[in-house]
């Protein structure tokens, strides 16, 4: 009695389906956010803080909304965030979104807790396919380096060091949960699982907490990909990426998985823009934005901000876990189908006609 895959109208429905079709365990673990799940809610509620201001009587016979993302044409500005264990929602895991992502010309970025080995998500993608790296920087470093040499060798476009982690925060939901195997390769051994924890912490504990600022140049010497940090909270760390030299950062909270009261990367968006934009440095960065992004409006708002792309996690796990990859298929095709739509709408033919005077921005502060 699950509904038929066309029934699915928009990504929160496949987020209905999933709740009743997952095992409790999964849907604890993909769901969850951090302690009393704030953010998380504000990721979404944010949005609404934003309205449009259309332009009437602009030829929008054709719309073309493909971008350049880390030097990669995409076909639209939106890729698959890193999300861990893909196996809690589906048997084939990350490979599910890999093909969801070839069929529809998105960019993936892969965990480095994904439950499938790297080597089976790289060969799930076709000649030419691009994919991302997201890292969790091991307390071992050499393992670090082979982790990150092996992506580069393997045709990896760009590597996402996630700065929002020295610790799992704390998501309740997981935690009451219990599980059996988690199956996450590569990172660790049973002997690190602690099995009350909930899934998440019982899979992170080699997650260096002493990772800073020190340590960039020295990724920088082991890598030519270019380096993203993942988790920017504030102007002040944006402006510190640039002088360190990095590529771009991804303003996100990590899907209000971490710090609760954090604040949502659109918001952060705003701010992180300003400061760039004052000292005219905001094409010395590539800006992504994630949390909470379901709709194209959504996305649309935070490309007119400045976003060059937007992550979307958890409604692609509720797909995948729902349909497979038919359902992250139809995920994809819909957000497009909504793209073209509020793009005409709103008078915009193409991602450079996306800038912020198509927005109000009163009610969300002016920065
Ligand atoms: C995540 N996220 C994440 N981020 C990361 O850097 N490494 C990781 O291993 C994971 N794992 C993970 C698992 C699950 C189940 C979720 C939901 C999220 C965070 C993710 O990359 C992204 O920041 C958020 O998911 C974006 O918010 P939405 O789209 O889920 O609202």
């Amino acid at each position: 009695n699950k509904p038929l895959l066309v029934e699915c109208f928009n990504l929160f429905d496949f987020e209905f389906v999933a709740r009743h079709v997952m095992k409790k365990t999964a849907w604890a673990y993909y769901s969850s956010g951090a302690d009393d799940e704030i953010t998380m809610r504000e990721n979404h509620s944010a949005f609404a803080k934003i309205w449009f201001k259309p332009r009437i009587l602009v030829d929008v016979d054709k719309v073309d909304y493909s971008t350049i993302m880390l030097g990669t044409r995409c076909s639209a500005p939106f890729y698959v965030t890193a999300t861990a264990l893909g196996k809690l929602g589906h048997p084939e895991g990350e490979t599910v979104l890999t093909k969801a992502a070839h069929t529809h010309d998105i960019i993936q970025m892969i965990p480095t807790l994904a439950s499938c080995s790297f080597e089976q998500i790289r060969d799930a993608a076709v000649e030419g396919q691009t994919q991302w790296l997201q890292l969790y920087v091991n307390k071992d470093r050499s393992l670090t380096k082979r982790i990150v040499q092996t992506a580069e060798g393997q045709g990896i476009k760009g590597l996402f060091i996630t700065v929002d982690a020295p610790q799992l925060g704390r998501r309740e939901k997981d935690m009451r949960s219990k599980f059996g195997d988690i199956g996450a390769h590569e990172q660790r051994s049973d002997n690190d699982v602690d099995r009350t924890q909930g899934v998440a912490r019982a899979i992170s504990s080699f997650i260096d907490p002493s990772l800073s600022w020190q340590d960039i140049p020295w990724f920088q010497t082991i890598t030519k990909m270019p380096i993203v940090l993942k988790g920017v909270q504030c102007a002040e760390d944006a402006i510190k990426a640039v002088e360190y030299g990095v590529q771009g950062i991804v303003v996100s909270n990590h899907g209000g998985r971490q710090l609760d009261y954090a604040r949502s990367g659109i918001e952060i968006l705003v701010e992180v823009m300003a400061a760039l934009r004052e000292r005219n440095w905001q094409d010395r960065l590539e800006v992504f934005c994630d949390g909470g992004i379901r709709r194209a409006t959504d996305i649309i708002k935070a490309i007119a901000l400045g976003a060059k792309g937007v992550g979307i996690g958890r409604p692609f796990l509720y797909a995948m876990s729902a349909y497979g990859v038919e359902g992250v298929e139809r995920a994809m095709l819909l957000l497009k189908q909504e793209l073209e739509m509020n793009m005409r709408l709103i008078g915009a033919t193409k991602i450079s006609d996306l800038n912020p005077t198509i927005l109000d921005l009163k009610s969300i502060g002016t920065h």
